[in-house]
């Protein structure tokens, strides 16, 4: 335990320390707290990119759980608590808001994050289906995502309380998160992997489809070849980016213009691999700290 102990990072005591949820408490000095966003991997860093686009005066500390993607084959419960974890990890940095950034965890976990703290909350498929719906035209849409994303019908229903008429095909794509995270979005293997998955679609008459699951836009170009320019690819990113805006003007809580912002990134997996798809993604060096749930959990 002794040798184990002095294995533990200045990050991993962090969580260590914070196994119960602290209330944010408001007030005149919130305005520069971080947007805490989080995903299963490297997922979340397509609605980092629009927020740093939409909201470049905003602070924001991201947790990737790369160790532990994909979320999509486990069970609800599972990702429920691996997503608990991963909050109870940001909420020691203190966030403003906290943004879910993985349809996944947003499916079947969005309601017990939002009554486990108070500070707001969301998710990405309300996002996602608001962009769809303002997109579409025949009101024939499809959806991919994780097997978790599609099995909760999620989108569905978040779809059709917006408009009761539309028609949606849904379909799991288990294999598109893997390559990501993976770093092998543009090879070979990811474009056969995509065209097999979707070439279905070619008889299907939707005029949108939806990325339900925010790794899916690094294979956007490879999608796009697919199913042919005509389809829009709906990517919630630019809607979630308008909605936290929202949330935070809302509060009160936009940072000052003239804020200079910092970027702090997590991850539970390769250091390496989620700095190296962080800056081909954003186009920037970024700091990654790396919290080792293993060790953690093992001497817990
Ligand atoms: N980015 C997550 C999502 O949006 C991927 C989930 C996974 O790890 O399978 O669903």
């Amino acid at each position: 335990l002794m040798r184990l102990s002095s294995c533990v990072s200045f990050e991993m005591n962090i969580f260590y320390s914070c196994m119960e949820l602290i209330k944010v408490e408001g007030s005149g000095a919130k305005v520069q707290k971080p947007i805490a966003i989080l995903d299963s991997g490297v997922g979340g860093l397509t609605v980092v990119k629009e927020v740093m686009r939409q909201l470049p005066q905003e602070r924001i500390v991201y947790f990737g759980d790369t160790a532990r993607a994909p979320y999509g084959p486990r069970s609800s419960r599972e990702v429920i608590s691996l997503t608990e974890q991963v909050v109870r990890f940001l909420v020691r940095m203190d966030p403003k808001m906290i943004v879910i950034a993985c349809n996944t965890a947003t499916a079947v976990a969005l309601e017990t994050i939002r009554s486990s703290v108070n500070i707001p909350v969301i998710g990405v498929v309300h996002p996602g289906a608001t962009a769809a719906i303002k997109k579409t035209v025949s009101g024939i849409v499809g959806v991919i995502g994780t097997e978790g994303t599609i099995h909760s019908k999620a989108y569905e229903k978040a779809l059709r309380e917006m408009d009761p008429h539309i028609k949606v095909y849904s379909k799991a794509c288990p294999l598109f998160v893997p390559l990501v995270e993976q770093g092998q979005y543009n090879s070979a293997k990811a474009r056969a992997i995509v065209h097999s998955s979707l070439v279905e679609f070619h008889s299907i008459p939707i005029d949108s489809l939806i990325l339900g699951c925010t790794h899916y836009p690094f294979l956007t170009s490879m999608i796009s070849e697919v199913l042919g320019e005509q389809i829009h690819l709906i990517n919630s990113a630019e809607e979630t980016a308008f909605q936290i805006t929202h949330v935070l003007s809302e509060e009160d809580i936009l940072a000052k213009v003239e804020a200079e912002p910092s970027f702090e990134f997590y991850c539970s997996g390769n250091k390496e691999l989620f700095s190296s798809i962080a800056k081909q993604w954003l186009n920037r060096t970024v700091k990654v700290h790396q919290v080792e749930w293993g060790i953690v959990q093992h001497i817990v």
